[in-house]
């Protein structure tokens, strides 16, 4: 008899992205000449930069002749990629990361998700509350939530987001080991400062936990005071795994390329209490469980460091952020309160009093609006929704414009 992994029946039935994409779907087919914003799920709207497209069709055209012809790549990725990440998006921050402690991979909620497997099934996760709801799902499957009682997991140390706290959750009152952290944050956009880091940091070997660090937004911070890894905090490379993703960063949604930085240093402990390294461990499991990210695709990602490449990526970033700022000048004239989209994509917008799923109806079938309703990323979420700064000018300018006629 084939058995089932019972911990999938705690999950809920759909994934947050699923279940709006279905509505969506849904009001379009009894509206279907509905002008729909999405302004929901962060995905990029603009090209690839002209000089990834350039790398990625001169890596195609490479692959059409036996003498320059790849076919398995080397397991972390190639090494051209690795070394550009580890001098341009490190040591030109002062962190000290080596190109052998990254592993390219095919996306950040690919890594975010599957890290979770090195450790063992009964250790404690905290979890902010809003959070992406990758790294809490993962955990269901792998058995370590428990049971859902009032909307929340009984194995699961929530660390709550709030306007108060400015989304930046306290540092758990209990005994922790496995901590997930996400600056610039998504949902929220709130961001963190060297100094809160450096708490997490010590907190961190205090307990002899391990950070799992999620910086996919860390290109949107323009305040330069802020870090953009975690291994810009002393003491971080043993206590810290850091992800990082093409994909918000210069348009590779659907291209597919990140990376992951497990340090030489980070460890995990047996039973018996003694030091494991986490970086044989991750190179194990992926060089099991995965084959790699395209040669095409590495070098369009390899492009984003030139000097091209890195003004183009600018350019979109900028373009975004303009975006954001419409809309968080628009919540200004509409006198809602929010966080985020100075530093982030994502503007989280409190809903004066309406519940979220509300929130949502009534943008989408009055406004034709998608957003995020903040109940999906977390109870704290309730209240809230979150709008993407991911769209065209002309998108966004349209789609506040309806806001605030059916808003005001
Ligand atoms: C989001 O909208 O939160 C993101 O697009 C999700 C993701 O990157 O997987």
């Amino acid at each position: 008899m084939i058995r089932i992994n019972e911990n999938y029946t705690r999950l809920k039935p759909s994934y947050l992205f699923s279940e709006i994409a279905n509505r969506v779907a849904q009001y379009q087919s009894e509206n279907p000449g509905a002008d729909i914003i999405r302004l929901g799920i962060g995905d990029v709207t603009k090209s690839l930069p002209p000089a990834c497209i350039n790398a990625f069709h001169k890596g195609v055209d490479e692959l059409s002749c036996d003498s320059t012809f790849k076919g398995y790549g080397p397991e972390n990725g190639y090494a051209f990629l690795r070394e550009k990440i580890a001098g341009e998006d490190f040591h030109k921050r002062g962190a000290p990361i080596d190109a052998d402690e990254i592993f390219i991979s095919d996306g950040a909620k690919c890594d975010t998700g599957n890290f979770q497997e090195l450790f063992a099934n009964d250790i404690t996760i905290a979890l902010p509350d809003p959070v992406y709801p990758v790294y809490l799902d993962t955990n269901i499957m792998a058995g370590r939530a428990g049971n859902a009682k009032n909307g929340r997991y009984e194995n699961i140390v929530y660390l709550d987001g709030t306007m108060e706290n400015g989304f930046i959750p306290q540092l758990p009152s209990q005994p922790v080991d496995l901590i997930y952290l996400c600056f610039p944050n998504n949902p929220t956009g709130a961001v963190i400062t060297k100094s809160r880091l450096q708490e997490w940091v010590a907190f961190a070997k205090e307990q002899k936990a391990l950070i799992l660090f999620d910086a996919a937004y860390e290109a949107f911070i323009t305040d330069e005071t802020l870090p953009h890894s975690i291994f810009e905090i002393d003491g971080a490379r043993q206590v810290a795994v850091e992800f990082r993703s093409y994909s918000k960063t210069a348009g590779f949604t659907g291209t597919r390329c990140a990376y992951t930085v497990v340090p030489k240093e980070c460890v995990a402990y047996t039973e018996s209490k003694s030091e494991i390294l986490l970086h044989p461990f991750w190179k194990r499991r992926q060089s099991t469980k995965f084959n790699g990210v395209s040669y095409p695709v590495q070098k369009a990602a390899e492009a984003v460091y030139s000097d091209a490449g890195k003004e183009q990526v600018k350019k979109r970033i900028n373009e975004y952020l303009l975006n954001a700022r419409i809309i968080c000048d628009a919540m200004d004239d509409l006198q809602f309160s929010y966080v985020g989209g100075k530093n982030s994509p994502y503007i989280w917008v409190h809903g004066k009093g309406s519940d979220s799923w509300d929130f949502f109806d009534r943008l989408l079938t009055k406004a034709q609006i998608v957003c995020t309703p903040g109940l999906g990323f977390g109870q704290c979420g309730e209240g809230y929704i979150r709008l993407s700064a991911f769209n065209s000018l002309e998108n966004v300018q349209t789609a506040m414009d309806r806001m605030k006629k059916v808003l005001a």
